[in-house]
C-alpha cells in the first residue's frame, strides 16, 4: 500500500511537542552528492530528534536509516538500488533478531524516481523528496501505523524551513565550519541538468531566518560558514524592512555578526555575478576569496545549447572585474565535456578559457544524459571515446593550474582557521582562505584561531607551513 499525502493540516507546527521522553532510538544516515545534501541529512537529524532518534556509525545498529541520494549524473538509479538492496540484507538480520528498521530514501533519486523506487525495493518504508523533511515525524508515524510505504514527492505550498526545529549543532565536527542552506531549487534550467526538476523552482529563505541561525551557530563555535544554494547568488530573500534582499545585502548583515570571520557561498551563476556582490568582494574582508563560479564550457555555441544565458567572454569579463577589486581571488568551476553537438573546436575553446582564466580547483565530468533533460534527447550525442580523451586533457591542465595555484603560495603567511588535530602527533590541521587543508606543528590549544602561517611546503593535497610568531603560540 502506498499513503500520499498532499497537504499539511493548517494546525500542523515544526514538531508535536512531546508530552514525554521518547526512549532513545538509533539513526544511521547515508549522504550521497552535494553539500546541500550534507546539509538537508543534518537537519533531518534535527527533526527526528525529538522522536528520540540519536545518529549510530553503523546501519545495523539503527533503527531508522536514511538513504540520501544524488541524481546529478551517472547510473544514479542504479547505485541507489544496490545499496538498497545491501540495506534489506540488514533490516532482515536485524529482523531475526526481533527488532524493526524504518528504510527511508530521500534526496534528488526520491523525487525523480519514488514510484519505482516502491515497486523495486518494496522493504523500503519512506520516500521522500527534498522539500518534505520537515513532514518526516509524521511519515514515520504513518510509516508505523499503516505498515505501507509513506511517499512524499511533491512540492509543498510552505516551505519547509518555516516548519523545521532549530539546527542543534553544526554540520562538521569541532563546530568551526558549518553549510547554511539560503535558497534552493533552479529556475533556470540547463539543457543538461535534472536540478530544476528535483529540488523544484528557486525560493530563498527570509532574511531574518538566516541570520538567526547564522548567529545560532556563531553562539555555538562556529567561525566559517558556508552559504549554499544551487543558484546561492540568485538569492532573494524578504529582509525584515519587507524589501526583497539579494546575496550581496545579506553578507553586509552577515559581516556584523562579531565572530564571523569567514563567509562563503556556493554554487553561483555567473548571470547572477551583479555589481553589487562585486562591491561587497571589495568591501568585506569576512568574503573569502575563493569563489565556485561554475562555467561549464568555453564554447559560445554549447554555452547557447546548454541555454546558460551568457558567454565566454562574459565569463572573463565577471573574473576581470573581480579580480579588479580582490586580487587574491582564486576561482573554482564545475565543466563538463561531451554535452551533445561539442566538436574539436568547441572543445579547443574550453581549454582556452581554461588557461584564459586559471583555475585554482575544477570539478569536470563527461557529459551524464539525464532523462527527461532536454540534451539528453537531442541528436549529435558524443561518442564515449571522445569524451574520454577530452576529460583527460581538461583534467590534466587543471591539475596544473591547481598544482601552480598551490605552489604560489609557498613562501607566503596566510590566515589559517585552525579546525582540528593534524595527522601525525604534535600537529594541528586547519583550512586556508582558498579551502586549502594546511598542516603545521604546534599545540592543540590553538584549535579554533585564525593564526598567520608561512606556508613552506606543497604536499600533493595540502600544505605544509610554521607558525608566525612561534614563541607567541607555544
Ligand atoms: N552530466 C555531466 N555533468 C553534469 N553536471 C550537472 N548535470 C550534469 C550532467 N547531466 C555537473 C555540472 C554542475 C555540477 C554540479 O555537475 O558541471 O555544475
Ligand atoms: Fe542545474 Fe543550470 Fe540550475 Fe545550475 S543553473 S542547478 S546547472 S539548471
Amino acid at each position: 500500500m502506498v499513503l500520499r499525502q498532499s497537504g499539511v493540516p493548517a494546525t500542523m507546527t515544526a514538531l508535536p511537542a512531546a508530552a514525554q521522553t521518547p526512549p532513545t532510538r538509533g539513526l544511521h544516515v547515508i549522504t550521497w552528492g552535494c553539500q546541500m545534501n550534507v546539509y538537508d541529512s543534518a537537519r533531518m537529524g534535527d527533526v527526528l530528534r525529538p522522536l528520540g532518534f540519536r545518529p549510530v556509525d553503523t546501519p545495523d545498529t539503527a533503527d531508522m536509516i536514511i538513504l540520501n541520494t544524488c541524481h546529478i549524473r551517472d547510473r544514479a538509479a542504479e547505485k541507489v538500488f544496490s545499496e538498497l538492496g545491501r540495506l534489506r540484507l540488514v533490516k532482515e538480520a536485524r529482523k531475526t533478531s526481533g527488532q524493526s528498521t524504518i528504510i527511508a530514501v530521500a534526496g534528488c533519486v526520491a523525487q525523480a524516481e519514488g514510484e519505482e523506487i516502491l515497486a523495486r525495493a518494496p522493504y523500503v518504508d519512506i520516500v521522500l523528496g527534498p522539500q518534505t523533511y520537515h513532514r518526516l515525524p509524521e511519515m514515520v508515524a504513518r510509516a508505523a501505523r499503516a505498515g505501507g510505504a509513506v511517499i512524499e514527492t511533491d512540492f509543498p505550498a510552505e516551505q519547509k524551513f518555516d516548519f523545521l526545529p532549530e539546527s542543534e549543532a553544526p554540520q562538521t565536527p569541532g563546530n568551526l565550519t558549518a553549510f547554511l542552506t539560503i535558497q534552493e531549487g533552479c529556475d533556470k534550467f540547463c539543457s543538461f541538468c535534472v536540478v530544476p526538476y528535483t529540488r523544484g523552482a528557486e525560493n530563498s529563505r527570509p532574511v531574518a531566518s538566516v541570520l538567526a541561525e547564522a548567529q545560532r551557530m556563531v553562539a555555538s563555535g562556529v567561525r566559517d560558514i558556508s552559504l549554499l544554494g544551487q543558484n546561492v547568488n540568485a538569492y532573494h530573500g524578504v529582509g525584515p524592512d519587507g524589501d526583497i534582499w539579494g546575496l550581496a545585502r545579506l553578507a553586509y548583515a552577515l559581516a556584523e555578526i562579531p565572530g564571523l570571520s569567514r563567509i562563503r557561498y556556493t554554487t553561483s551563476h555567473p548571470r547572477d555575478m551583479d555589481d553589487a556582490l562585486i562591491a561587497a568582494h571589495r568591501d568585506l574582508p569576512q568574503l573569502m576569496p575563493f569563489l565556485h563560479l561554475p562555467v561549464q564550457s568555453g564554447s559560445d555555441r554549447i554555452l547557447r545549447a546548454m541555454n546558460r544565458g551568457h558567454t565566454a567572454d562574459d565569463y572573463r569579463d565577471i573574473v576581470r572585474r573581480l579580480r579588479d577589486v580582490r586580487p587574491d581571488l582564486a576561482l573554482s568551476s564545475d565543466f563538463i565535456v561531451g554535452h551533445p553537438g561539442e566538436t574539436d573546436e568547441d572543445f579547443e575553446a574550453t581549454m582556452q578559457l581554461v588557461r584564459d582564466v586559471g583555475f585554482a580547483l575544477a570539478y569536470s565530468f563527461k557529459y551524464s544524459p539525464r532523462p527527461g533533460t532536454p540534451a539528453a534527447g537531442a541528436g549529435m550525442q558524443v561518442a564515449e571515446d571522445i569524451k574520454d580523451a577530452r576529460l583527460q586533457a581538461l583534467q590534466k591542465l587543471l591539475r596544473e593550474q591547481q598544482d601552480a595555484f598551490n605552489a604560489t603560495l609557498v613562501g607566503q603567511t596566510v590566515p589559517v582557521l585552525f579546525t582540528s588535530k593534524g595527522r601525525k602527533p604534535g600537529q594541528i590541521a586547519g583550512r586556508s582562505p582558498w579551502l586549502q587543508p594546511v598542516h603545521v606543528s604546534g599545540p592543540e590549544h590553538l584549535i579554533g584561531q585564525e593564526l598567520p602561517v608561512r606556508i613552506t611546503e606543497r604536499l600533493s593535497n595540502s600544505l605544509g607551513g610554521i607558525l608566525e610568531e612561534k614563541k607567541v603560540y607555544a
